[in-house]
């Protein structure tokens, strides 16, 4: 397994930051362009502020990154405040030269009929770029990587979610209370996740400390969807000294 620690929640975010820069810089001097696939939440938001500030003050240009945003609530509108539109504007795209053509965020406001069509369309776009570059995850504390809760296939591929309790409870605070907080969510799957080139996966914090254990050591199973990752060359652990202290 390829785990690396850090003292700081800082220190591995910038640690993070600075891979995808040198990804983007690499493609862009062969004329590529650099698919990446990335996460929301509270975790990689200090990799984005980095990000920026490569973007602003070290000339790194997105001009040729095409992004996938691995997962969105259903139902929900790209302008409501909670969303993951309104989560990537306020956090990276405003602040960077990417395309907006090149943003794919899974929404659909199409009735759950439309939503299987929506989710192949998702996942030919993916494959339409040759896949993903690099993806970045995060973890739920119940071991979900995107919304792909435990139960999920390793096989899954984009499609409508049932969002779980604990899941639902992470996101009460930004929802206000956890009756407004979604049901369902659309999510890439494992299949598409691990499909990646290259698959980070950050932790931060003590609250992290226990799925880490399970993921890192705990048996494969469904139950704990990031535990799918052990099993993967191209997966790369990055850890705060919080979330890795439950994980020898
Ligand atoms: C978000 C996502 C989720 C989060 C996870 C951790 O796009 O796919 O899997 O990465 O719920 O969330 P935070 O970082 O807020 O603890």
């Amino acid at each position: 397994k390829k785990l690396n620690l850090f003292a700081t929640p800082e220190h591995a975010s910038l640690y993070v930051a600075k891979q995808i820069a040198e990804l983007i810089r690499e493609q862009q001097k062969q004329s590529k362009p650099t698919v990446l696939g990335l996460a929301t939440g509270n975790t990689p938001k200090r990799v984005y502020k980095e990000l920026i500030r490569l973007h602003k003050e070290e000339s790194l240009s997105f001009k040729n990154v095409i992004s996938f945003n691995l997962d969105e609530y259903y139902p929900i509108y790209p302008e409501d405040e909670q969303s993951y539109t309104h989560f990537m504007r306020e956090n990276l795209f405003d602040h960077i030269d990417i395309e907006p053509q090149n943003i794919y965020i899974p929404y659909t406001d199409c009735s759950l009929d439309g939503i299987a069509k929506y989710c192949k369309d998702y996942e030919s776009k993916i494959a339409k770029y040759g896949g993903l570059d690099f993806q970045l995850l995060g973890i739920g504390r119940n071991g979900h990587i995107g919304f792909n809760e435990p139960g999920s296939s390793f096989d899954s591929v984009t499609r409508l979610v049932n969002l779980h309790e604990l899941t639902r409870e992470d996101a009460a605070s930004d929802f206000g209370t956890i009756d407004n907080v979604p049901n369902h969510a659309i999510s890439i799957g494992i299949q598409t996740i691990t499909q990646a080139k290259k698959i980070v996966l950050l932790a931060l914090g003590e609250r992290k400390s226990e799925v880490m254990r399970k993921s890192l050591q705990g048996k494969i199973t469904t139950q704990v969807p990031a535990s799918i990752l052990q099993t993967l060359p191209q997966v790369e652990y990055v850890l705060d000294h919080e979330a890795a202290a439950l994980s020898q």
